[in-house]
């Protein structure tokens, strides 16, 4: 028999041996050793999550999807309410079950690169006492994103709600105890970390909340009180139960405690996640999440931008060489994605990434070059997510700062960059902060009086590490500045664009730095009236607008602030964008105008960064700066120069 193709996907996954061997047997279900197996199961179930005494194990026909309904159906009442929290796939697919049960149902929502955030959570829970129930996945598979269970388990039983956690692809591997952890129910299935063959699923749920659960289910086969209620009258399954799949399920249970239970299991798929991001981040492919909040149970990689790199032949390719990666994707991102869990070892990645290396050779294509940007986690990483690399190889950083204006509306004499606010000019609190965040490569667009931003370069020693790029048209649009700085926008780097005439605290540029998207707007809900500022519109959490005056329906929105990162390609398009407008005659526009373009022609490759809570304001009027120096200076954290 031709050897089996491995299987790098979420499940069903590359099993063990002896759980397939497990299966060669037949059993009626209603006879004492079949009977015995279930208890085994239920028992072997509650210790993989110290469930005993608190929780009942109900094992379910069916696959992971149907638990989670039967879960929603029997313990959210019809005249209770469900807070879903959700960043993927599969949290939409819990509000989805909910509506069809006709439950009422609300959704708290968070990009599908973010944790959900317990502090929103709690605020919620406080602002609606309807709600009755709160649902989390724990690891949400779309991406591998691990949510911060503890956390919010805590916060919901301080505002006394009950819990339900779709924990398909995190049970059994990543850290999760009931006795420490308050969970009114845990969901999961038998082809995950579990590493049985699919077929079941099952809930962990506290005996006290099921014993209230009677008649609560609007289905029959999906009425989880029923089936508790069976095995505990007789050991026996309602509904004919797929007697193969309890008997690899059990034996995948032994073969987790012998190998150490989950603890063991856990750090085997992290050698296996590093293993693969490493190899692929030596090839150019970049992980779609930070990985500060990234579990090791399934990794997601950004797709290349090279246009002929095409999903489907890779997959087809490795697949003749016997390697099943996962087909399609589940982000809204463009990604593929890679399962870490099953009986794979170390040395199985290693061959993949030698696979796709040749694949991609052999094709002629050339991924990204890896991680543009330094990572820098604002998030303290929680208890199974990855520990931080240290193979990410950095490409090009460079800043450009907007700076050829006249400040009209100031009446001034000399360019903005050049206000002093307590003895530093703007300019010098721009290359201090960039240096200090290790942005050395620094293009300035120069116009209106270049000979004093040259004088003021040299006076503070930087004269010989910035650029000046002289923007002779720099009475029309801001546009023209843009189109100047094209060669560094296109030079295959990662750009930081800037406004000149804001005055701001450092950590900006590490928050713009650190921001998970690929392409990054900074965001301030506090949003100054009228029409001045420049509006980032969202819609769940989509960009949808960007513009003074904004044409699309958005449901909230907060003001820009004038600093982006850009990543080489989305430069790149930036610039071919800019330099069109001018061409085309249309150099009194603002580059917000182009940048606009871009944003709705790609709303999924931008994203924001929300820096609220640090103090800047940009300077248009005396009035602000005024109040930039009563209001923004005493809250600035001042940067050394490094
Ligand atoms: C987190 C999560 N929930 C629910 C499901 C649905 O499980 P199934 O496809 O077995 O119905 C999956 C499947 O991958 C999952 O990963």
């Amino acid at each position: 028999m031709a050897q089996p193709p491995l299987l790098f996907t979420p499940g069903p996954l590359t099993t063990q041996l002896e759980t397939r061997q497990a299966m060669l047997n037949d059993w009626g279900s209603r006879e004492p050793a079949f009977i015995a197996m279930t208890a085994e199961l239920r028992r072997r179930l509650l210790d993989v999550a110290g469930g005993h005494g608190s929780h009942v194990a109900i094992p379910l026909q069916g696959s992971g999807t149907f638990i989670v309904e039967a879960a929603i159906g029997t313990l959210v009442g019809p005249s209770d309410a469900l807070l879903v929290l959700t960043n993927g796939a599969y949290g939409e697919r819990m509000i989805e079950i909910a509506r069809r049960l006709g439950r009422t149902v609300e959704a708290l929502r968070w990009p599908e690169n973010q944790a959900v955030e317990p502090a929103a959570v709690e605020r919620a829970l406080a602002e609606n006492p309807a709600l009755t129930h709160v649902a989390l996945v724990h690891c949400e598979t779309t991406s591998g994103l691990l949510n911060p269970l503890a956390a919010v388990a805590t916060v919901v039983a301080r505002q006394r709600r009950a819990f339900i956690v779709d924990a398909m692809s995190s049970f059994g591997a990543l850290p999760l105890d009931l006795r420490e952890t308050p969970i009114t129910a845990v969901l999961a299935s038998s082809n995950k970390c579990l590493e049985g063959v699919p077929g079941i699923a099952f809930a962990l749920v506290e005996a006290a909340a099921i014993a209230r659960a009677k008649r609560v289910a609007p289905s029959l086969s999906l009425d989880l009180y029923d089936q508790w209620r069976g095995f505990e009258s007789n050991g026996q399954w309602r509904f004919t139960p797929p007697v193969q799949v309890v008997a690899a399920l059990v034996e995948a249970l032994r073969l987790l405690e012998a190998k150490g239970g989950p603890a063991a299991r856990c750090a085997h798929y992290a050698a296996n996640f590093r293993t693969l991001a490493d190899g692929m981040a030596r090839l150019g492919f970049r992980l779609f999440l930070d990985e500060s909040i990234q579990s090791p149970i399934i990794a997601t990689f950004r797709m290349p931008q090279d246009p002929r790199f095409r999903f489907d032949d890779i997959y087809a390719a490795l697949a003749a060489r016997g390697f099943i990666i996962y087909p399609g994707k589940l982000t809204q991102a463009q990604s593929f994605r890679i399962g870490c869990i099953g009986a794979l070892e170390p040395d199985d990645f290693e061959r993949l990434v030698a696979a796709v290396a040749d694949i991609v050779a052999e094709l002629g294509l050339a991924a990204e070059p890896a991680a543009a940007v330094r990572k820098i986690s604002r998030q303290e990483a929680h208890p199974g997510t990855m520990p931080h690399s240290t193979a990410s190889s950095a490409s090009p950083l460079s800043a450009v700062i907007l700076a050829a204006g006249v400040g009209r509306r100031l009446g001034n004499m000399a360019p903005k960059v050049l206000l002093d606010f307590a003895g530093k000019t703007l300019l010098e609190r721009h290359v201090a902060a960039l240096h200090a965040n290790g942005v050395r490569d620094i293009a300035i667009t120069v116009g209106h009086r270049p000979d004093l931003i040259r004088d003021e370069l040299s006076r503070i020693g930087a004269l010989d590490c910035v650029a000046l790029i002289e923007n002779p048209r720099y009475r029309e649009g801001s546009i023209v500045s843009l189109a100047v700085q094209r060669e560094r926008l296109a030079a295959g780097g990662t750009v930081l664009v800037m406004d000149g005439d804001v005055l701001y605290d450092g950590r900006m540029i590490a928050r713009l730095l650190g921001a998970v998207p690929e392409n990054v707007l900074l965001l301030d809900h506090a949003i100054e009236p009228g029409d001045e500022p420049v509006k980032i519109c969202l819609r769940a959490e989509v960009i949808v607008d960007f513009a003074k005056t904004p044409e699309h329906a958005y449901d909230r929105h907060g003001e820009s602030v004038g600093f982006f990162r850009f990543s080489p390609s989305m430069a790149a398009a930036l610039a071919q964008r800019a330099t069109a407008y001018v061409q085309a005659g249309r150099a009194s526009a603002e580059y917000e105008a182009a940048l606009r373009e871009l944003i709705l022609a790609h709303p999924d490759r931008f994203g924001y960064e929300d820096i609220s809570d640090l103090p800047w304001t940009e300077i248009d009027f005396e009035a602000d700066v005024a109040r930039a120096r009563r209001d923004i200076l005493p809250r600035l954290q001042e940067v050394a120069h490094a």
